[in-house]
């Protein structure tokens, strides 16, 4: 009898102690994310699957930078998904106006005038957060515990550039940066060979390769492969919320001329790709690999020169994306939006 007692005790204590680690472990995986950004339509898309994520991400701050549209749009453009997703308490800095040392350049032709194709848009009720963005990076990453941010980047790469110019040190508190960029085997969308946030500011991207810090690359080579089709498009059209329809209107709209330009059965939604490998990273592969990138006046500016067959034996500093799985992708982004109003 007492023996038994004893037994049901120890099972009662291990169990408490199972259910305690697990729930530790758990949260353990909730991702802390700065989502740094120049919305631009599938930046809206990307910035709506991760609000709608808030399990697995704890998105600290929405910080935006001049690149599809000028930084006035994009912060007002940001400030539109946080409205629509409502979750106002995640606050958005405002950033670089312009790129490092070129000119700004922006992708109105795709994007829209106001960079948001499809949807009427209005100022949101809730204002930027006080403060910029490149000050707000270096105060949070130099404070942040050891190698606990990641930086999840969908334009041009300028706001962390300056912060880690000005601050070095904030490479402490990176645990990894997953950039919207690139391109190798499927060649560029703004020249033949440079993909447009990389040609915005290459040497932003630079600087940040060459900080050392853990770095994915989600480059055209996947993104072209996770193509919208009509049925993807009014699953989420379906979905019968707002959140589906101003989705579905972005996407009908923002594919028209990648699918003219590249003959495409369907037309990509870049920065979603980002989000999607932090939430279920089993839906894409790649390779680590050495990459240059080319900031030299000429054919090949801002092009992303990836060594996919380590022919040159260099020291490997990118994990390159270059497969998805597109159903997989379009579940997953239908079934986030599905949550939202
Ligand atoms: C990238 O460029 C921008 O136009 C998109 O938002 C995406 O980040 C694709 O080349
Ligand atoms: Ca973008």
């Amino acid at each position: 009898m007492h023996l038994c007692r004893h037994f049901l005790l120890r099972l009662i204590r291990s169990i408490a102690l199972l259910a305690i680690f697990s729930t530790a472990a758990h949260a353990a995986e909730k991702r802390d994310l700065i989502i740094d950004t120049d919305p631009g339509a599938d930046d809206v898309v990307a910035l709506l699957l991760a609000l709608a994520s808030p399990e697995e991400l704890h998105i600290r701050a929405i910080t935006t930078v001049a690149g599809n549209v000028r930084i006035d749009k994009t912060s007002r453009n940001a400030r539109l998904a946080r409205e629509w997703a409502a979750r106002e308490e995640v606050p958005v800095y405002a950033g670089a106006g312009r790129p490092l040392v070129r000119p700004p350049i922006y992708a109105e032709n795709i994007h829209g005038k106001e960079g948001l194709p499809g949807v009427d848009v209005h100022e949101p009720k809730k204002g930027l957060a006080d403060g910029n963005a490149v000050q707000y990076l270096i105060d949070t990453l130099s404070k942040a515990e050891p190698h606990s941010i990641t930086i999840a980047m969908l334009g041009p790469q300028t706001n962390l550039a300056l912060a880690l110019i000005q601050a070095p040190e904030i490479t402490q508190g990176i645990k990894e940066v997953v950039v919207m960029g690139g391109a190798h085997f499927n060649g560029g969308n703004i020249t033949p060979v440079a993909e447009f946030n990389l040609y915005a500011d290459p040497d932003a991207a630079k600087v940040v390769l060459a900080s050392g810090v853990k770095l994915t690359y989600v480059p055209l080579d996947v993104t072209h492969k996770v193509l919208t089709s009509d049925q993807r498009i009014q699953r989420i059209e379906g979905l019968n919320n707002h959140a589906g329809k101003l989705v579905s209107s972005i996407l009908n709209e923002y594919v028209k001329a990648d699918m003219v330009h590249y003959g495409l059965p369907g037309g990509p939604v870049h920065d979603a790709s980002v989000i999607a490998w932090l939430l279920k990273p089993e839906l894409f592969s790649g390779r680590l690999i050495n990459v240059a990138i080319d900031s030299r006046e000429g054919p090949g500016f801002g092009q992303t020169v990836a060594d996919w067959y380590d022919t040159l034996g260099q020291p490997k500093n990118v994990f390159w994306i270059e497969n998805g799985d597109a159903q997989g992708f379009f579940d997953l982004l239908t079934q986030r939006l599905a949550r939202l109003k």
